[in-house]
This record gives structure tokens, sequence and C-alpha cells, in this order.
């Protein structure tokens, strides 16, 4: 398994998974708790890195990928920078590569209130503040099943709390007012509608 060798050479190593869209049954569905840490579960992370950084994307949960367990991965770091080739194509050059993964993920603990703007590979073009916790402490299980625990807030704090929702069959519209989620989701059902019939 070429987990850790994956980031030198992410192009060449991983397969892009199909995301699902919303309201694609998989998005809304409880995920089961990850049992074995075996060779499936890396090749599937490892193509869940490989699809988010090409999409791209800073986090992807695993029902996004219509798989039904809990685990997601993430990276708030990484550099993405468009390039422009000798025979005049451009590509893009990705760069400081800092892949997160929780497995299991509990939030244990949250704190504060924070406002920020989030968006999701599965509802593509939508962007819209969401209330979260400023800090959390989680505790989750690493790709060798080791169990770890992380404080965090900010952007990360965002991230995790957004991935953990998805575990749970919520999407950040869901967190929404009640009239504010009426009017996006309907909205963004009509424009998928409307880009179909084109
Ligand atoms: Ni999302």
């Amino acid at each position: 398994m070429c987990y850790d060798n994956f980031l030198n050479n992410y192009k060449h190593e991983g397969e892009s998974l199909k995301i699902e869209i919303w309201p694609s049954p998989a998005l809304s569905k409880k995920t089961q708790k990850v049992e074995s840490f075996d060779d499936d579960l890396k090749c599937i992370i490892k193509n869940m890195l490989f699809t988010m950084y090409s999409t791209p994307g800073i986090g992807l949960a695993a029902p996004q990928v219509n798989v039904n367990k809990r685990f997601f991965v993430l990276d708030i770091d990484y550099k993405r920078e468009k390039v422009t080739l000798p025979d005049n194509t451009e590509e893009y050059h990705l760069d400081e590569f800092n892949p997160m993964v929780f497995i299991n993920p509990v939030i244990k603990s949250k704190k504060g209130e924070i406002l920020y703007e989030e968006g999701c590979l599965s509802i593509p073009g939508v962007y819209e503040e969401v209330k979260r916790a400023e800090e959390i402490s989680v505790e989750f299980q690493d790709i060798h099943g080791n169990q770890q625990q992380l404080d965090t807030d900010g952007i990360l704090a965002v991230c995790i709390q957004h991935e953990c929702d998805h575990l749970n069959g919520i999407v950040f519209l869901d967190r929404l007012s009640l009239l504010k989620r009426k009017f996006i989701k309907k909205k963004f059902l009509k424009e998928r509608q409307r880009d179909r019939d084109e």
C-alpha cells in the first residue's frame, strides 16, 4: 500500500471517485463505525484524498463517495497554483500538503461561537455562513487504528464539525434557518434541473 508515498506523487497514484451530489440519499444516512483498519480502508482513503485534491476541496467525508462509514479526510493547508506548460496547456501544481484523516471521530467538547462561510463538494456553487463552535476537542482513530485526540479552533474546528455532520447524514444547509434552507435548496435543485435540460 502506497499511502506514505502518495503525497509525493498523488497525481499518478489515485483514482477519482464519484462525488454524491445533494439530495443523494447517501448524504442523509447515518454511518457505521470503522472496525477494520485494513488495506481496503487505506485504499479508499488514498482515493478520497486524490479526489479531494483534484476537485479541489478541503474536506471529503466517506458518505460523499457513497461509503457508509465513519471517517473523513481534510487538508486546510495545501497550496494550489495554476501553471502554463510549454505547449500552452494549463494545469495545477499542488504543494505543502498536510492531509489529515479522522476515523470514528467524536467531538467531546465545544466552546464559543464562530460564523464561517462554508461550501461543500456535494453542493457545488453554494456558499453560506454557518454558526459553529469556535473551539472543539475531538477524539478519533488514525489510519493505523491508534486512538488520537486533538484540541483545535478556527477553520480546522469548523471543517471537522462540517465533516462530522456528514457522518450523521447532515449537510451544512441543514444548519441554516428554516427559511434560508428552503430557499437555497429550492434554488439549487432548480439550477441543477436547468443544467440537465441544457
Ligand atoms: Ni461537505
